[in-house]
């Protein structure tokens, strides 16, 4: 048994968690990460029932055995982010604040005593991941309606000056009534406050790479008043996997645009940091118009010709190579709103169209009956 799963049965078997918590269900294999699954390393999940409320929450714990500053000071962001963001409509719902309890692993030849600090939220049911795995299956429609709620989730952070810094499908969860959908794993956000976050940090990998906007990858990962920019780019990588097989990351990889972007990376690497955001500028602004981005027309799939220009323009305006150009959410919702309309209309008008056929159809039918009854009738009369 491995000190993880030690760790994990010891909490699960606990009859109460911190005096308040019991039935704990660890949800993010933890102790046995999957392959390939690209899920997170900073803490431990668990669902759970609050004793005093009789719901349902999920505990993240600080993960005990890989100790860090940089973990720790994601852990405790996390905490105060979500303090932000309590009452605020489609943002992550804090149930406990971060508090610690202590409890004795039962290992030989002496058992440890150990501190974990923890906090609760809210439950969210729905697995965004696997909607997603199931993409294949799933019709325009669908896809188009999840996708707002991706973007509407977003703009609810971005409303209260949080900026996440890490979003991917793994990253959304969603709620059973109205299908919304609500940004969690909040530890690498950013608050009106955080200055120049993580500058001590900068030689970190934060995020998920596959998910990183190029700036980010090329050192500016810490400056706060790009980290909006970074969701955009973000949000224009999760359609991207939405609207086709497979992930932008890899197809960027095919073009040989991620070997421009790791250029770009030698480039800024020897640069002060007082002229980084001006020489990033020069190099954005050069190869913004010369690069061969992927668009949804490229694969096979089921995107209407009325609308694939409007998803087209999310698309590229969330992925411009230069972050000053990218488009804002209000306009990805205004785009998705117009694909929605024209959606309804095409169907408006097959339905007019097919009861069209319907009525033509019945009225043949009907001149025909009465020519056949008219024609017997003479036949009779001769
Ligand atoms: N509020 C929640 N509701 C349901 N599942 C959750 C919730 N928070 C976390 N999870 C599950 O636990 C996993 C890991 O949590 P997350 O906050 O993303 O931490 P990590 O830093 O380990 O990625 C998520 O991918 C999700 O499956
Ligand atoms: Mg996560």
């Amino acid at each position: 048994m491995t000190r993880e799963e030690m760790f994990v049965s010891l909490i699960e078997g606990m009859p109460s968690f911190d005096g308040r918590y019991s039935n704990l269900c660890c949800i993010n294999n933890y102790a046995n990460p999957i392959p390939n699954k690209r899920q997170g390393q900073f803490s431990v999940v668990f669902s759970a029932t609050d004793d005093v409320t009789d719901e349902r929450v999920i505990i993240k714990v600080y993960d005990p055995f890989r100790p860090s500053k940089f973990r720790m000071d994601c852990f405790e962001r996390e905490g105060e982010v979500l303090q932000e963001l309590i009452d605020k409509n489609r943002c992550l719902q804090l149930k406990k604040a971060i508090n610690t309890t202590d409890v004795q692993l039962p290992v030989t030849p002496s058992p440890i005593d150990i501190s974990l600090s923890y906090f609760a939220t809210e439950i969210l049911p729905v697995d965004i991941f696997e909607k997603f795995n199931q993409k294949g299956s799933m019709p325009i429609d669908d896809k188009i309606d999840l996708f707002r709620e991706i973007l509407l989730g977003i703009r609810a952070l971005h409303m209260h000056k949080v900026y996440h810094r890490d979003l991917k499908p793994d990253n959304l969860r969603g709620e059973e009534k109205d299908n919304r959908v609500i940004a969690i794993d909040l530890g690498t956000a950013v608050l009106p406050k955080t200055v120049h976050v993580l500058s001590s940090y900068e030689k970190v990998q934060v995020g998920h790479p596959s998910y990183a906007s190029p700036e980010a990858c090329c050192g500016l990962y810490g400056h706060r008043e790009l980290s909006i920019y970074n969701d955009y780019y973000s949000l224009g990588c999760i359609m991207f996997e939405l609207f086709t097989p497979n992930t932008l990351y890899l197809e960027l990889h095919k073009k040989r645009i991620t070997d421009i972007i790791s250029l770009c990376e030698f480039q800024m690497a020897s640069e002060p940091e007082s002229t980084k955001i001006s020489k990033w500028h020069e190099i954005a602004h050069y190869y913004t118009n010369r690069l061969d981005y992927p668009t949804l027309s490229d694969y096979p799939n089921d995107i209407s010709k009325s609308i694939i220009n409007y998803l087209e323009r999310i698309l590229h305006g969330f992925i411009r190579f230069d972050y000053r150009e990218r488009i804002n959410i209000d306009e990805a919702l205004r785009l998705i709103d117009i694909c929605i309309k024209i959606r309804s209309n095409d169907k408006f008008e097959k339905e007019l169209q097919k009861r069209h056929q319907v009525y033509r159809l019945n009225r043949i039918a009907k001149i025909i009956k009465m020519n056949t009854k008219y024609l017997s009738a003479g036949e009779c009369h001769d």
